[in-house]
């Protein structure tokens, strides 16, 4: 895609012969012009103040491109030609609509989220690590990259040895034919309770886990059975929010090959025993918390399944990157895991790919959550409230809407995406199920809405929608122009998503396209008598209409037609 930042920094070098690209801005406010370069970084290879510098530029930069250029202490300002930038845009989106803001690049990225534990209710501890990762995927995806998803699914612990003992006890009192998440936790919070209490009772836990790892059928197959009700009952959560993984890959198949992992290390004369485990000090690389490859009991660990599934990915995806989204809780054990990477056969490639990209946690005005408590809240429980809640409001203001179902499942299943991607991820939240399904303000409702609103005005008219019949002198108006600047800085938004790996970034900037089509919509009437405004306010709009969506759908988000 050309660039108009390309374009200035290219007439500024003409000049002086030193690369600027970098150094130029956007303006925020338009009145003040559209892009600035501050001639400060010039003034010490120029030796020239950065006023002189601005002053003489703004003498010597002619072009058609530009409509006026300002000096304003040591800045230039560049006004772009409006009509050049409409046509400019335009042209490029009539181009290829669909992939407006694409480009192509041949890395391989890996995106591990959502990974939730085996046995345990999907709840909304698991919602941001879900829906910031199904964003990025999705983004990185569209900016062409090579995307896969992985879900790294908690399918390993010792916890299955509590449930199998429970369910040995209790499981006669169970049918697991409906609704067996709930009922596997129940078990599970029970024989919790019950191991608080009776040392015995724990200690059988253990030895069903021992018997597991010694592939034991009775324990294998009890296991398997808890692993594929899960299975199902978390995919009914993903076919709702639209999210499929490319692969889905437990802890536990990486249990076979943590030997190669702790026979790297040992060649490299990194391990260490203290208490009986095995563990890699990790003070040379500032690290002063050591990180455990092995139990005691010779057992393996989450960080050297991490340690094996890293092998795994650089050998199946020859990956550039290797991101992990999940809480900041787990900092210090992604710190540690890309520590020991260091220390494994393994290219630096790979090693300087790995990023772990974590966010703040939702708490619940309750406290913190906890499954052995049984204090959460399930993640497909909100879908359907807020799914309910959207119909509600429809059924309220147009009662007559055919297909009200499907359009409040997507006008539900948006609030709460959106609401989760509104804010920056580092952010801690308490859960609020009120706020998070506030239909007003900065909300997907209101975007769709705008968005149904276009489509109710393009279906109308029978004008047909094409760029030859754009009149580029009828967009230079500043609520027209604003749009377009907008839609223009669309690809810039989607980099510095994936800069960042902040999603949010992408909401605002919808909600903000969503507000200048409202200021637009409200001086402008679009369906006007004279054809060529018609005619040109049509296509804009429906290029709008067309980003949102696009935007939308990134986000995880569907758009009704109607609502
Ligand atoms: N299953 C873990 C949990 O629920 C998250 C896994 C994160 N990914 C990883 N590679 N360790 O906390």
């Amino acid at each position: 895609m050309t660039d108009i930042k390309q374009i200035i920094s290219s007439l500024i070098e003409k000049e002086i012969n030193i690369d600027v690209y970098d150094y130029i801005k956007e303006i925020e406010d338009s009145s003040k012009g559209d892009y600035a370069f501050p001639c400060f970084s010039l003034s010490k290879e120029m030796h020239k103040s950065p006023v002189d510098i601005a002053n003489e530029l703004v003498e010597k930069i002619k072009d058609e491109r530009i409509d006026k250029i300002e000096s304003v202490n040591g800045y230039l300002n560049f006004f772009i030609n409006r009509e050049y930038l409409a046509k400019f845009v335009l042209s490029e989106y009539d181009n290829d609509k669909e992939n407006y803001g694409k480009e192509k690049h041949d890395e391989t990225v890996l995106i591990e989220y959502s990974s939730p534990n085996v046995c345990k209710p999907f709840h909304i501890g698991h919602m941001r690590t879900t829906l910031i990762g199904h964003a990025l995927y999705n983004i990185f995806k569209y900016m062409g990259y090579n995307t896969i998803s992985i879900n790294h699914l908690g399918d390993y612990g010792t916890q299955f040895g509590k449930l199998i003992e429970g369910y040995r006890l209790w499981g006669s009192e169970y049918d697991l034919s409906t609704d067996s998440m709930d009922k596997l936790v129940e078990i599970y919070v029970r024989i919790n309770d019950l191991c608080a209490n009776d040392e015995s009772v724990l200690e059988r836990c253990r030895e069903n886990f021992r018997k597991l790892e010694d592939k034991d059928p009775e324990c294998v197959a009890l296991y398997e059975q808890f692993k594929e009700l899960s299975l199902k009952e978390f995919k009914k959560t993903y076919d709702m929010l639209g999210i499929h993984f490319d692969s889905i890959r437990g802890e536990a198949s990486y249990v076979d090959s943590i030997d190669e992992v702790i026979n790297m290390l040992e060649a490299k004369n990194k391990l260490q025993i203290s208490e009986g485990a095995t563990i890699v000090d990790l003070t040379d690389e500032g690290i002063n918390a050591p990180c455990i490859v092995k139990k005691s009991d010779g057992s393996s660990i989450y960080a050297s399944r991490d340690l094996a599934a890293i092998l795994y990915r650089a050998r199946t995806y020859d990956f550039d990157k290797c991101i992990y989204v999940t809480g900041y809780e787990q900092d210090l054990h992604f710190k540690q895991v890309f520590a020991v990477a260091k220390y494994l056969d393994l290219d630096k490639k790979y090693v300087d790919g790995l990023e772990h990209v974590s966010y703040g946690l939702y708490s619940l005005k309750e406290g913190k959550m906890s499954t052995r408590k049984g204090n959460f809240i399930k993640l497909e429980d909100v879908i359907n409230e807020s799914i309910s809640r959207a119909k509600e409001v429809i059924l309220e203001k147009n009662p007559e809407l055919e297909d009200i179902d499907e359009t409040a499942k997507k006008v539900g299943i948006g609030a709460v995406i959106f609401s989760d991607l509104y804010n920056s991820r580092i952010k801690d939240e308490v859960f609020d199920l009120d706020t998070m399904l506030n239909f007003q303000g900065e909300t997907s409702p209101y975007i769709q809405y705008m968005y149904v609103r276009i489509q109710s005005i393009l279906k109308k008219t029978n004008d047909e929608v094409l760029l030859n019949n754009v009149s580029y002198d009828k967009l230079t108006d500043d609520l027209s122009y604003a749009l377009i600047k907008t839609i223009y800085s669309y690809n810039s938004v989607l980099n510095e998503v994936i800069n960042k790996k902040e999603p949010y970034l992408l909401s605002r900037y919808l909600i903000k396209l969503a507000n200048e089509y409202s200021s637009f919509y409200s001086n402008n009437k679009v369906l006007d008598d004279n054809d060529e405004i018609r005619k040109t306010r049509l296509y804009l709009i429906s290029m709008v209409g067309e980003i949102l969506k696009s935007g939308m759908n990134l986000l995880g988000i569907e758009m009704p037609n109607k609502m």
